[in-house]
């Protein structure tokens, strides 16, 4: 196994680089709409990490990790997979490591998408996802052709319950205090390729595109 991680803000475009990406052979994986997968399910864990999603809050790394560590088992071998939010605690860094030590993979790259906050706020409060396929528009930069509905399939779009002001604030705060210090620990490991994520969407992906090669 050979793995990418997206690094960012949240908003910074990490699900929209990761969709062509996706689509050019790696296994996304996004922790985020993992955890919104149980939310749907109404599972216990769901109920649990959904309180801590609409406070803007992480969820426990022990749980964050248990489901990582479940999906990787049955592909280990031969697969490219890209990480979209997963690791981003020190702890999250440093059990990825274990496993690939474990399954025999390793990190080749760790994509850190720059973007300041005002321009975060402004994409999260303008972002529109699809209820049921999980598509992601934006009202001004990347409308559904439709308006209101999804262009995949016709579903209602919606605005995460964590895309409100105060939370954002939540968000970009818990970033700074526990993702942020990730950069420098990847950067002593010689992995980061950073990218000007205030750009296009088109150029923001060709961009990364072009780093992964
Ligand atoms: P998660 O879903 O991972 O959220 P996030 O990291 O906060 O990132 P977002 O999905 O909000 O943004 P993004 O960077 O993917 O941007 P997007 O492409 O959508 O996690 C949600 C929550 O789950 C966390 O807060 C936490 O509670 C929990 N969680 C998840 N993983 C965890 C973990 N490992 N440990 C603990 N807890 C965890 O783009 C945003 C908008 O901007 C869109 O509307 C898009 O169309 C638009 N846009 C994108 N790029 C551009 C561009 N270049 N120009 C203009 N508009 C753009």
């Amino acid at each position: 196994m050979e793995a990418v991680v997206l690094l960012g803000p949240p908003g910074a475009g990490k699900g929209t680089v990761a969709t062509v990406l996706a689509e050019n052979g790696y296994r996304h994986v996004s922790t985020g709409e993992l955890l919104r997968e149980q939310i749907r399910l109404q599972t216990p864990l769901g109920r649990e990490a959904g309180q801590l999603m609409a406070e803007g809050k992480f969820v426990s790394d022990a749980v964050v990790v248990g489901m990582i560590r479940g999906m990787l088992e049955p592909s280990a071998t031969g697969t490219r997979v890209l990480f979209d939010g997963f690791p981003r605690t020190l702890v999250q860094a440093e059990q990825l490591d274990d496993l690939f030590t474990i399954l025999g993979g390793s990190l080749s790259a760790v994509v850190l998408l720059e973007c300041p906050d005002e321009v975060i706020v402004e994409r999260l409060s303008g972002r529109r996802t699809c209820q049921k396929c999980g598509a992601v528009y934006h009202l001004k930069y990347n409308p559904a052709l439709s308006g209101e509905r999804c262009d995949s399939d016709g579903s209602e779009l919606e605005q995460r319950l964590d895309d409100r002001a105060e939370t954002i604030r939540e968000r970009l705060k818990v970033y700074a205090e526990q993702t942020a210090p990730l950069v420098d620990y990847y950067r002593k490991k010689g992995l980061v390729r950073a990218v000007d994520a205030t750009q296009s969407i088109d150029n923001v992906r060709h961009a990364v595109m072009e780093l992964l090669g």
